[in-house]
C-alpha cells in the first residue's frame, strides 16, 4: 500500500481545519494544524512586545516555546491577523520548514492543513484537497463560532478582516496561498460539516 500524505489547504474559515481532522480520524494518520505553528510565532512575536511586521522581530519570536502550542488564546482572529503579518516573513517560514516537512514525511503518512502544503512543504503529498468557500460563507461561519465563545464582532468587520487576510496570504511574494498544479478544489459554501467531511472523503479516494 502506498503511503497516504494528505494535503488540505485553503483560506481561513473555509472548514479546512474540519475537513483535515476528520481525514486523519477515518485514514488513522496523524494531523497537523500549520497554521498554529504561525499564530505561535505570532502570538510570541506580541508576547516580545515586537513589530509582526519586522522581520528580525518575526524571527526572534519563531524560536517559540512549544507550551504555547496549547494556550487558547492562539485560536482568536487577532491572533490569526498577527500570524498572517509574520507568515509573510521567508526567514520565518524557512525556520518552520524542517518540522512540517518532518511531520509529512513520516513513516505511514500524515494529514497536514496550511496554506503551502502541496505547493512547498510536501509537494509529492497525494491527494491534495484545496478547500474554499465564498468570503459571505466563511464570514457567517467565523461569526457563529465567535458568538459561541462569546466574543462580539460585527459580521461585516469580520468580512473585512478576512479579505484582508486572504489578499495578505495570496500576495505576499513567497509561499502564497495557491492551490497546487494538482490540487482538487473542493468548495463548501453550500455544503455542513457532515457534507463536506463526506465529500472531502470521496475525493481522496478518487485520487488515491
Ligand atoms: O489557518 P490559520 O488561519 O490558522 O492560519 C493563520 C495564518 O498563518 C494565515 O493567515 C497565514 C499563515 N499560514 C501560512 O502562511 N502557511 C501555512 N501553512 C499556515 C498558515
Amino acid at each position: 500500500m502506498t503511503t497516504l500524505i494528505i494535503a488540505v489547504d485553503g483560506p481561513t474559515a473555509s472548514g479546512k481545519g474540519t475537513i483535515a481532522k476528520a481525514l486523519a480520524a477515518h485514514y488513522g494518520l496523524p494531523h497537523l494544524d500549520t497554521g498554529l505553528l504561525y499564530r505561535a510565532v505570532g502570538w510570541q512575536c506580541h508576547l516580545n512586545g515586537g513589530d509582526p511586521d519586522d522581520p528580525a522581530a518575526a524571527l526572534a519570536a519563531a524560536s517559540f516555546a512549544d507550551t504555547l502550542l496549547g494556550d487558547d488564546r492562539l485560536r482568536s482572529e487577532a491572533t490569526g491577523g498577527l500570524a498572517s503579518r509574520v507568515s509573510v516573513h521567508p526567514a520565518v517560514r524557512q525556520t518552520l520548514f524542517n518540522r512540517q516537512r518532518a511531520f509529512a514525511l513520516q513513516p505511514g503518512g500524515a494529514v497536514l492543513d496550511g496554506r503551502d502544503i502541496g505547493t512547498v512543504i510536501a509537494p509529492e503529498a497525494r491527494p491534495k484537497l484545496f478547500v474554499t468557500a465564498s468570503v459571505e460563507a466563511r464570514a457567517l461561519r467565523r461569526w457563529k463560532e465567535m458568538q459561541s465563545r462569546g466574543e462580539d464582532h460585527t459580521l461585516a468587520t469580520i468580512e473585512d478582516d478576512l479579505r484582508r487576510r486572504d489578499e495578505r496570504d495570496r500576495e505576499r511574494a513567497q509561499a502564497p496561498l495557491l492551490p497546487a498544479a494538482d490540487a482538487v478544489i473542493l468548495d463548501t459554501s453550500s455544503l455542513d460539516r457532515d457534507a463536506a467531511i463526506s465529500a472531502a472523503i470521496a475525493l481522496v479516494e478518487q485520487a488515491r
